[in-house]
């Protein structure tokens, strides 16, 4: 592409990067999420299983992120196998995510290093998992074996993916393990993720003092549905506690900011509670709304933070394939405004690289830009991974 022809042109050093988890790709863990999954918990009545064999191959995958011209990859370490037993580090295991790191920094490729990334070993979870008064230090003892064996080498971590999304999910909705429904035992464990935060956040940095902590934060887009003054104060207040406790809880505690964009919410809120109204005019194949304003709005709500922004997950489930580029196009086109408009976007990371195992709903949905066949794990690019590739290689579109 002419140089003359890119219209939005993002800065030298941009990070163009995808987004996987460990659960999600590497396969054969043993962990609280596994047994759950075996209970029949799963929509489509899968378990995670090989998933996408990507702890065999991880060369390939990151052979992957050099085919779509990226300099960053975003993924996790699984706990459990590093930690199997309380206390007791697996050497192999460490080792075999230095490996991966080294294999990202041979490809020029920034590796972006979460810790949690939602499972737990079992120990942790027989415990009483995040509602365990000492959780956030047996978190922090994680985070030391990890930092001791990869302080060095990495500069980007994200301790905590989307803590509000959990936390939710598993201690108040009842939904994903260890299916609480409890306002107070969420909260705790809220509060327990703040700890484990911050405490690791100290540990990473003196392993490193230059390295760059962070969370995966999910940040919503909520609108009122009409004008009352009364419809207006609820979305405030769900603005409020959803996009930006976690983050003024930890705000000493931040390097930058993670940013994952999925969802706008049009709210009706009623004396009786509030209902979405979102028009969806379109839809992912999961009934999200693609609503590509909305990563404008979240990331200009971002800027009071006055730290650089990093987008860590942003993606659909199409299985077909249909909408995956303009989908990528229109949120970088807003993007590039948030960044015109003052804020300090640095990177992006479409979710996902893989078709990969989504949480409580299986294989079903297709977040990948390439194929996964469960059988044989060959990847298969899909054409939008073209279109993502042609716009990292010339930094803009
Ligand atoms: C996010 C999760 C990620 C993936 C996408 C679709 O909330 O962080 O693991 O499941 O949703």
């Amino acid at each position: 592409m002419a140089e003359q022809d890119i219209k939005y042109k993002f800065s030298s050093g941009f990070l163009w990067g995808t987004a996987t988890s460990a659960h999600q790709i590497e396969g054969g863990n043993e962990n609280n999420w596994t047994k759950w999954e075996k209970k029949g918990q799963i929509k489509d009545g899968s378990v995670s299983g090989r998933a996408c064999n990507s702890y065999e191959l991880y060369k390939e995958d990151i052979r992957l992120c050099k085919e779509l011209n990226n300099n960053a990859y975003r993924f996790s370490l699984e706990w459990s196998r590093i930690e199997p037993e309380q206390g007791k580090f697996d050497k192999e295991a460490l080792k075999h995510y230095q490996k991966v790191v080294e294999c990202c920094r041979k490809n020029n490729i920034e590796p972006l290093v979460t810790l949690y990334h939602w499972t737990q070993p079992l120990w942790f979870a027989k415990l009483g998992g995040w509602l365990h008064k000492r959780s956030p230090l047996f978190f922090r003892n994680y985070a030391e074996a990890v930092a001791k064996q990869l302080g060095r080498e990495v500069t980007f971590w994200c301790t905590i993916n989307e803590p509000m999304i959990y936390s939710y999910n598993s201690y108040l909705k009842g939904k994903w393990p260890p299916q609480k429904k409890s306002y107070w035992q969420w909260k705790k464990a809220l509060d327990n993720l703040i700890k484990a935060h911050k405490l690791s956040y100290f540990t990473l940095h003196s392993h490193n003092s230059k390295c760059k902590v962070s969370v995966a934060k999910n940040n919503q887009f909520f609108e009122p549905y009409v004008d009352s003054i009364f419809n207006k104060a609820v979305v405030k207040l769900i603005t409020h506690y959803w996009n930006y406790y976690f983050l003024n809880k930890i705000k000493n505690e931040l390097d930058y900011i993670g940013l994952n964009y999925y969802f706008h919410n049009l709210i009706y809120a009623s004396l009786k509670g509030h209902v979405l109204m979102n028009e969806n005019k379109i839809a992912n194949d999961l009934g999200w709304e693609i609503y590509p304003k909305g990563i404008y709005e979240v990331l200009i709500g971002l800027k009071k933070y006055n730290l650089p922004i990093y987008i860590l997950e942003n993606g659909l489930a199409d299985a077909k394939d249909e909408k995956r580029a303009d989908f990528i196009k229109s949120h970088l086109r807003y993007i590039y405004q948030a960044i015109k408009d003052g804020t300090d976007v640095r990177g992006y990371c479409h979710w996902s690289l893989l078709d990969n195992f989504e949480w409580s709903e299986g294989y079903e949905p297709k977040f990948g830009l390439y194929r996964v066949n469960p059988k044989t794990f060959e990847r298969t690019v899909r054409p939008s991974a073209k279109v993502y590739a042609e716009i990292a290689k010339n930094n803009g579109f």
